[in-house]
């Protein structure tokens, strides 16, 4: 018998877009993880309706957390939270999924604008790895004897994006010319690279994953893909990822993206 995608997951920013998808794809699914934590900033508010629905319909699996990854105390506190549930079991995977793009040519950006991309792109994923290590550890502590990393074991994936190469700028800057996005999604890209090397010696498997240009309220109606699509691909190469990949940028068909 297959086995599950893993026993405990948190998704960030699961409202709406991929996040919500994510989530919903994750509860439909056979393998469905033993518990869903929804990370969303305003549980209360009608743009989190369809997400409390789904967590209303699987009561027993999802529950949805208040957490804006642009402030320090509320992801303090969605730990307690998730470290309470969990019971002394340990999280296996973290889906850093929340993300802003605003969509400023340069012209356009000044410092609050870069500064506040920044904060949600790069410093919240940052301080959700930091301060979710010690359950990321403990899930990762589950497995005694095994030395192989997986995202059943332990695992963060950091949702980037295609713009954030660097090798690629020349072929596709002028398509999004887009500076906060980018250059914080490129930080991203080096953060990822940072705990995949931090995390080794801890058996957490560390990457970066492009959804692809995805119909959202971010990706725009011209968008080619569906959330549907997208967010199928993103858990088929989830579920196959080893420590060969820990440390790389794929792209939801699982194709390497260069740095
Ligand atoms: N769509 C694409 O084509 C595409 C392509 C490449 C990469 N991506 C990446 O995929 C991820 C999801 O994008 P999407 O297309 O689903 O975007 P989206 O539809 O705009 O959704 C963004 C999600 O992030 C949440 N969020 C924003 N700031 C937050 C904060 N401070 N704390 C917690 N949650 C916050 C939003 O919550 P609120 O409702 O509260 O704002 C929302 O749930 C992002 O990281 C994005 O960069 C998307």
């Amino acid at each position: 018998m297959a086995s599950r995608i893993c026993d405990s997951v948190l998704v960030t920013g699961s409202n709406r877009g991929i996040g919500l998808e994510l989530v919903r794809q994750l509860v439909d699914s056979a393998l469905r993880p033993i518990k869903i934590f929804a990370g969303c900033r305003h549980p209360n508010e009608p743009k989190a309706q369809e997400l409390q629905e789904l967590a209303q319909k699987h009561q027993d699996v999802i529950t949805v957390v208040q957490l804006d990854i642009n402030d320090p105390d509320s992801i303090t506190k969605a730990l307690k939270l998730v470290e309470a549930k969990l019971e002394d079991k340990g999280l296996n995977l973290i889906i850093n999924n929340a993300g802003v793009n605003n969509k400023k040519s340069l012209a356009d950006t000044g410092k609050s604008e870069m500064v506040q991309v920044f904060s949600t792109n790069v410093v919240g994923p940052m301080l959700v790895a930091k301060d979710f290590h010690p359950l990321l550890c403990k899930a990762a502590n589950q497995f005694p004897h095994e030395t192989s990393m997986s995202c059943s074991r332990s695992a963060i994936i950091n949702v980037s994006t295609y713009v954030s190469s660097i090798t690629l700028c020349p072929t596709n800057f002028s398509s999004a010319p887009m500076y906060p996005y980018r250059v914080s999604k490129a930080a991203l890209n080096m953060l990822t690279r940072c705990l995949a090397e931090d995390f080794k010696k801890d058996g957490i498997l560390v990457m970066a994953l492009h959804p692809g240009w995805v119909q959202t309220e971010m990706g725009g109606s011209k968008a080619p893909l569906k959330t549907a699509e997208s967010v199928k691909g993103m858990l088929e190469v989830i579920t196959r990822l080893t420590e060969k990949d820990s440390g790389t940028l794929l792209d939801w068909k699982g194709e390497s993206i260069p740095w």
